[in-house]
């Protein structure tokens, strides 16, 4: 009877922490989440503009863009940039550097696919004589890359590594081999995880499977046809006790980087894919054979290199506006 009274206060207390973990996650969730409210927030429109000049260098980055893609969503990125630019210039009129670089490719290549776009080009002119942005020199767009560039670099030293890797969103039809998918599995397994715990698997999935899960993800719009590798990253949430109810996103996502990483020192291209997504799309997850204890990290798109091929410049912030030293 004791041991029976015990059990349900200890269930009682669990079920009670694990409300209140969903509680506050909701309450931070409603605040800061970036769709709600958004441009009334600095740092919510930056990320923001900063997603949606992504689509613009991702377009370009593919084997071939639609002649004239993307007017309609560059001329509402301009559009919200002039709104940022009344709202927040004065606080920090330096985030509309990249966008403004962007636009500058943008406008410059389409332009040189034979396609005119004299609006977009006005309405960029209009928001550049409001900013001092022609003084500065950002690189964005798209950069021509080689496979014998990136070989020579991939496994070179770490510094290399890290700076010849770069998301890849078409590749060539050689199928990538079991062989060297283990290999980089192995290196990936090096990763630490809380308490060695190890609590991610790799589901891969090859040839119509692959393209099945790229076209389930969504965001490959374009090249969902190039991912004839797929792997996908979970954690397994029985790995985790009640006190770490988030751990299983942080291992998970220190080994897919290492997958990443270790996969492009073996001279594969990769490009990560988001899974985070609402409730009712992971369910789908279930048809692909992944159970409902694992949450899905990321999916990672694998294939051999083309000789010469385009890859979005995705510039970085300056360490000073990521780092806080205390
Ligand atoms: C979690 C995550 C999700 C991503 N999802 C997508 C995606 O859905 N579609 C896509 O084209 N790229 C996606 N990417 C690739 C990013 O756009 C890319 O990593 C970023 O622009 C930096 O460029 P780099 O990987 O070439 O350094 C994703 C990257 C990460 C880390």
């Amino acid at each position: 009877m004791r041991n029976f009274i015990r059990r349900i206060i200890l269930q009682t207390k669990l079920e009670s922490l694990f409300a209140k973990e969903a509680w506050h996650f909701w309450r931070f969730t409603r605040r800061y989440n970036a769709s709600n409210h958004t441009d009334k927030d600095i740092e919510k429109m930056q990320y923001t503009l900063s997603r949606e000049t992504h689509t613009i260098e991702k377009g370009m980055s593919m084997r071939n863009p639609r002649k004239g893609f993307g007017q309609e969503k560059v001329s509402n990125l301009i559009n919200r940039l002039k709104k940022y630019n009344q709202l927040y210039g004065m606080t920090d009129s330096s985030f509309l550097y990249y966008p403004l670089s962007t636009i500058k490719s943008y406008i410059e290549y389409t332009n040189k696919t034979g396609v005119s776009i004299p609006d977009i080009e006005e309405s960029y002119a209009e928001l550049l004589n409001t900013t001092d942005f022609e003084l500065v020199n950002v690189e964005s767009g798209i950069v021509r890359e080689s496979k014998e560039h990136i070989q020579s670099l991939c496994n070179k030293d770490f510094e290399s590594l890290l700076f010849s890797r770069h998301s890849l969103r078409y590749f060539s039809k050689r199928p990538v081999s079991k062989d060297i998918l283990d290999k980089a599995l192995i290196l990936a397994q090096r990763t630490p995880s809380a308490c060695n715990r190890q609590g991610w698997k790799a589901h891969v999935f090859m040839g119509n499977r692959s393209v099945e899960l790229i076209r389930w993800q969504g965001g490959s719009r374009g090249f969902e046809d190039e991912i004839r590798c797929a792997i996908l990253v979970t954690a397994n949430l029985k790995a985790f006790l009640s006190f770490e109810v988030h751990q299983a996103y942080v291992d998970g996502g220190l080994y897919a980087m290492n997958l990443i990483n270790a996969l492009h020192s073996l001279g594969l291209g990769t490009i990560p894919l988001s899974t985070a997504f609402q409730y009712q799309k992971l369910a789908i997850l279930k048809s692909f054979g992944i159970p409902e204890n694992e949450v899905p990290i990321l999916i990672i798109g694998v294939g051999h290199l083309l000789d010469e091929f385009n890859v979005a410049v995705s510039t970085r912030k300056d360490i000073v506006l990521t780092t806080i030293w205390h």
